[in-house]
């Protein structure tokens, strides 16, 4: 549950100018997101609406509207409390579209483009266009599509053959074409393939004359589904090294914001991971742009819940109403997106105790999905179905939340009526031999960045209890990475069971990023605890795991805790190594501590017997018994001053993009002071404003606008924004108490287009 309040009614008004030329043209209001059960009036009348507050829809707004002056546009939200398990946001938080049309016209999502027959050599590519007529008569319009190779010189590549097509009026009709292309730059993810990308320009013109244009992106990949060998993209074994991710970006709530949305799916990437759930409901369109364009593999979730609720006031209310429409909507709205690979019909949901009477539920979205979109598989996030029941057998691909790897196996959860569940991963192979696993959620492990609580436990995956990997009293989780909530594992433990069970096709780590609300394992808190990286974007030590397994090429060995610990001299500190490389040596002051090597299913490095002495702690790690990539962390002095470093120095002056600014306290040499927790101030000066600082301590209730926050563990985050068509220096200012204070600029340009 969020701790940060989101329900209660909210009003919109807006007066909307409308030509006298707009006269005859049909015009529709588009809205990306709305949180939730909108209604739409214009001009008095009620136009419609939308339940779901993650769900893309349209009202056609012609019939009210009044050309040639101002129309009154009035939308009301209402967003009951308790209905969702994590922060939803409130309000009109995603674009909002006034789109204005001829009144015959190509439909809302109306291109559907899909790929076969896809080679190194050639493609077919079949578009489908569905054109409307709103019309008083009957017309007959010639439709044609030109086919470009996005981000080359190159230009059009091909076009699909002219057609002429009558539509009745008041009544839809479709137009279907292919064209073959050769040597299709194919869509694939880094780092072994590119995510090229073409788009479709479809012409729709009447009697010589254009009446409407249409652009459809799209990514010409052949996609497979094989039990034994997992995803396959252009006949390439991809190991899904996915994540899940909540909708919200952090202390910038859940408004969408495109350069935030790149900016967690940029370290997402950094760290190796090639793919996102969607967790656990439609994403803004802009996210699938950028996954489109940055080549992750998507699993798009429409629902959290079907019938059965998982909250008071959730969808469950609606859900016979409206899981169609939601659905069917998702789908359309989504299918050309070449980064799309599956459709998962719902999360966890109830349904699944419920025996056929659930999987019955299961069955129509599965179908509607199908009828709706016949390229793609379906899935579902079961955390309790077992292969014998009904719901399992249902979807295209099993997805497991956490069986896989066996849930509360401890002896501590023996004779508790929580579920518990051995390893599920054989049971499910075996049962459906013909169909692809994956891990839909793994881990759900807890950690505070920067925290690190002893003892620490000897094993490589435990609970959290109070003085046992957690504190009640600080609301806080060590950071030695072996916790998690009782339910999930650790990354290692996650590990050794994919190791152990080839055939699954690869995890979805819950989650990529820590998420606003659901603070599990404690509930004061404000944010969730379970993120690789935290709600401020710095890399918890976590990061470095998932980085040295994702990307074993690259020399990492990332030692922890930090090494500043005046209060443990003398007392057993454990040091644990994250590496790429398979054995290391560790030093204390000079002096070696040995040198370990991982075993069979073993993914770090553990010194567990390390007497803390303040001085420089330095690893050498060795890949195949040669040196590869040496660290080090070192005590660090007194706080004396802050740094600054801005994760982009030049920004558009379009009053949307954002420098995130990292403010460390240091000690005067410029090391990072790791427990350091002084106030800082900020100020701002030329055309940018401060939209919000964090520092990424799930307990923190400071405002998230607020222009002043403390640091946490040594680091603080403020987003800078610039100001629509006012370029120049934007000087930011750190200060506090007794530091020395830092500054540093940000160029905001109105010019530069370049920069995204
Ligand atoms: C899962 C659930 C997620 C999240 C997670 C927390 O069971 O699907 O939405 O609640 O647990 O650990």
């Amino acid at each position: 549950m969020g701790r940060l309040p989101s329900d209660g009614v909210g009003w919109y008004q807006k007066k909307l100018e409308i030509p006298a030329s707009d006269a005859g043209r049909s015009i529709f209001l588009e809205i990306d997101g709305a949180m939730s059960y909108a209604a739409v009036w214009l001009n008095g009348n009620l136009v419609g609406g939308w339940p779901y507050g993650y769900s893309s829809w349209r009202v056609d707004l012609t019939p009210y509207v009044k050309p040639g002056g101002a129309n009154q546009l009035a939308i009301r939200l209402d967003n009951p409390p308790n209905s969702s398990r994590w922060y939803p946001g409130g309000g009109i938080y995603r674009n909002v579209w006034l789109t204005k049309t001829q009144p015959i016209h190509i439909g809302q999502w109306g291109t559907f483009l899909t790929t076969r027959g896809v080679s190194i050599s050639s493609a077919m590519v079949d578009l489908e266009v569905t054109i409307e007529n709103d019309s008083a008569s009957d017309a007959t319009v010639g439709v044609s599509t030109e086919i470009f190779a996005l981000g080359t010189e190159g230009g059009r590549v091909a076009g699909i053959a002219p057609q002429e097509i009558p539509v009745a009026s008041g009544s839809s009709a479709k137009a279907k074409g292919s064209v073959t292309l050769s040597n299709p730059r194919r869509w694939g993810p880094p780092p072994t393939q590119r995510p090229n990308r073409y788009g479709a320009v479809t012409t729709i013109s009447q009697q010589g004359k254009i009446i409407d244009q249409y652009e459809t992106r799209f990514g010409i990949r052949d996609l497979r589904f094989d039990p034994e060998k997992g995803i396959l993209v252009n006949g390439d074994r991809i190991p899904i090294r996915g994540v899940n991710q909540h909708h919200d970006l952090g202390s910038l709530g859940a408004a969408f914001n495109l350069r935030a949305a790149q900016r967690q799916l940029e370290m997402l990437r950094e760290m190796g991971c090639n793919a996102i759930r969607m967790s656990h409901n439609p994403p803004a369109p802009e996210l699938l742009e950028l996954t489109d364009e940055m080549g992750f593999l998507v699993i798009d979730e429409s629902f959290d819940c079907w019938e059965r609720k998982k909250t008071p006031l959730d969808f469950h209310l609606i859900y016979p109403d409206w899981h169609e429409q939601d659905m069917r909507a998702l789908i359309r709205r989504d299918r050309n997106h070449p980064s799309v690979i599956l459709w998962s019909i719902g999360n966890e949901v109830g349904e699944q105790y419920t025996g056929e009477a659930g999987a019955a539920v299961a069955k129509r979205l599965h179908e509607i999905a199908h009828e709706e979109d016949p390229t793609r598989l379906t899935t579902t996030a079961m955390n309790w179905a077992k292969p014998e029941m009904p719901l399992s057998a249902v979807v295209d691909v099993i997805g497991l939340n956490y069986q896989g790897e066996g849930i509360r196996q401890d002896p501590l959860f023996e004779g508790t009526d929580r579920i518990r569940t051995p390893a599920q991963y054989p049971a499910f192979r075996k049962a459906f031999p013909g169909k692809v696993i994956l891990g839909s959620e793994t881990a759900s492990a807890f950690s505070s960045r920067g925290v690190y609580l002893f003892p620490v436990t000897e094993k490589s995956s435990d609970v959290v209890r109070d003085g046992r990997g957690g504190d009640e009293a600080s609301g806080q989780v060590s950071a030695y990475e072996l916790h998690a909530v009782d339910f999930g594992s650790s990354a290692d433990k996650v590990f050794a069971s994919l190791d152990r069970h080839s055939c699954v096709a690869g995890e979805f780590v819950w989650t990529g990023w820590d998420h606003l609300g659901e603070p599990t394992p404690y509930y004061a808190s404000r944010s969730s605890y379970c993120g690789i990286i935290d709600l401020a974007g710095f890399r918890k030590d976590r990061f470095y795991l998932y980085q040295s397994r994702w990307r074993p090429e690259l020399p990492i060995a990332h030692i922890l805790p930090h090494w500043t610990w005046p209060d443990r001299v003398g007392r057993i500190t454990p040091v644990h190594v994250f590496t790429s490389g398979d054995e290391a040596e560790l030093f204390l002051n000079g002096k070696s501590l040995g040198r370990k090597k991982k075993g069979e299913f073993e993914y770090r490095l553990r010194w567990d017997d390390v007497k803390y002495e303040p001085g420089e702690l330095k690893v050498v790690a060795y890949k195949d018994g040669k040196p590869c990539v040496s660290n080090k962390v070192e005590t660090a002095e007194a706080a004396a001053k802050l740094e600054a470093a801005a994760d982009r120095s030049e920004i558009l002056a379009d009053g949307l993009d954002l420098s995130f600014v990292t403010v460390r306290v240091t000690d005067r040499n410029g090391l990072t002071c790791p427990r350091a927790n002084n106030s800082i101030r900020f100020s701002i000066e030329g055309p940018g404003e401060i939209v919000a600082t964090d520092n990424g301590d799930p307990t923190s209730f400071e405002s998230f606008q607020s222009p002043a926050r403390k640091a946490f563990n040594g680091l603080c985050l403020v987003i800078v924004r610039s100001i629509p068509g006012r370029s120049g220096t934007i000087r930011l200012k750190a200060e506090s108490d007794s530091l020395q204070l830092v500054s540093l600029s940000v160029q905001a340009s109105v010019a530069n287009a370049q920069l995204k």
